[in-house]
């Protein structure tokens, strides 16, 4: 029977050492804002969480809503070094939401969306992952789970989870090697089954069933999924973690983790203005 990863616990340790960098501030806090103009339900939940987090480490987190100059908008937030953090709320309708993710100074984009971030995540620079990405680094490197010479298989290829996290594990020195998966992969579930580390960032409920899992496999559940009304990932967890050596819940997995790793880019970025980055 796997290992449950705990989401919980690796999202705890990362809060106690933001807890101990925001002692060391005084009555300085970083501030994150949230800019929405239409939030759907999931970004609402998402929303919802950041703003319940925020006021547990006592950071400042603002909603603001998005005028009908989003450029200007996100130019006052650039230029104010009193704001950290800056979050561009899915979906932002009447604008092309990625000319405005773009606009974001790489300094403040604490979610890893821009250009230039992305960028650094590809030539293997200091820069601002994808939460969710660098979260499933997170969750391995907790458990101590060896990533060197592993094969890696990863299920989706979206520009905040798949491609990312596919970057950091090829990383020189982290060194595994990757496979990414798509709709349009043919065979995917030996694919699947080649994998020493398995990764599911599809969004389907069930997608991931024991038969695609290696025998002592670490599997790593993404996917946010609805059924029966309750959260479930993408893996068929109850059949799968009979075969994998560990494996990621949902929820209580990956999204907590996501979540600690946001903040903890949102005090580096405050770290870096304080001495002088903006
Ligand atoms: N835990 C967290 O913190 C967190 C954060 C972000 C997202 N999520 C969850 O993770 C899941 C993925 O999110 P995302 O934003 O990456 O989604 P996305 O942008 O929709 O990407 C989904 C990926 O899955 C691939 N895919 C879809 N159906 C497939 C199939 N039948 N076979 C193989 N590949 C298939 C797609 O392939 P194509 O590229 O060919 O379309 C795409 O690359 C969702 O459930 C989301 O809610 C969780």
């Amino acid at each position: 029977m796997a290992t449950i990863l705990s989401g919980r616990q690796v999202s705890r340790k990362i809060y106690q050492e933001i807890s101990e960098q925001i002692s060391r501030f005084g009555q300085k806090r970083p501030r994150l804002v949230l800019y929405c103009s239409h939030p759907d339900n999931s970004t609402q939940a998402y929303m919802k969480s950041i703003l319940k987090q925020g006021e547990k480490l006592n950071i400042p987190v603002q909603v603001v809503e998005a005028s009908s100059q989003p450029f200007k908008d996100i130019m006052r937030f650039n230029n104010d070094p009193g704001i950290s953090g800056v979050m561009v709320m899915h979906p932002l309708k009447e604008v092309d939401e990625d000319m405005v993710i773009k606009s974001i100074s790489p300094l403040k984009d604490v979610e890893g969306r821009g250009p230039m971030n992305l960028g650094g995540v590809v030539i293997g620079e200091t820069s601002y992952a994808p939460p969710t990405a660098e979260a499933v680094m997170e969750i391995l490197n907790y458990y101590n789970i060896p990533i060197k010479g592993k094969d890696v298989t990863i299920l989706g290829r979206s520009t905040t989870v798949g491609k990312p996290l596919a970057m950091l594990m090829l990383k020189k020195g982290v060194d595994g090697t990757v496979t990414v998966c798509h709709s349009r992969t043919k065979n995917i579930d030996e694919k699947a089954r080649a994998a020493d580390i398995l990764v599911s960032a599809v969004g389907k409920a069930g997608f991931v069933r024991k038969s695609w899992v290696k025998d002592g496999a670490v599997v790593i559940d993404v996917g946010i999924n609805f059924s029966d009304g309750k959260i479930v990932g993408d893996t068929d967890f109850d059949e799968v973690r009979e075969k994998a050596s560990a494996i990621t819940p949902v929820p209580q997995g990956v999204g907590l983790v996501t979540t600690a790793v946001l903040f903890k880019h949102l005090v580096e970025s405050f770290k870096r203005i304080l001495d002088g980055g903006l």
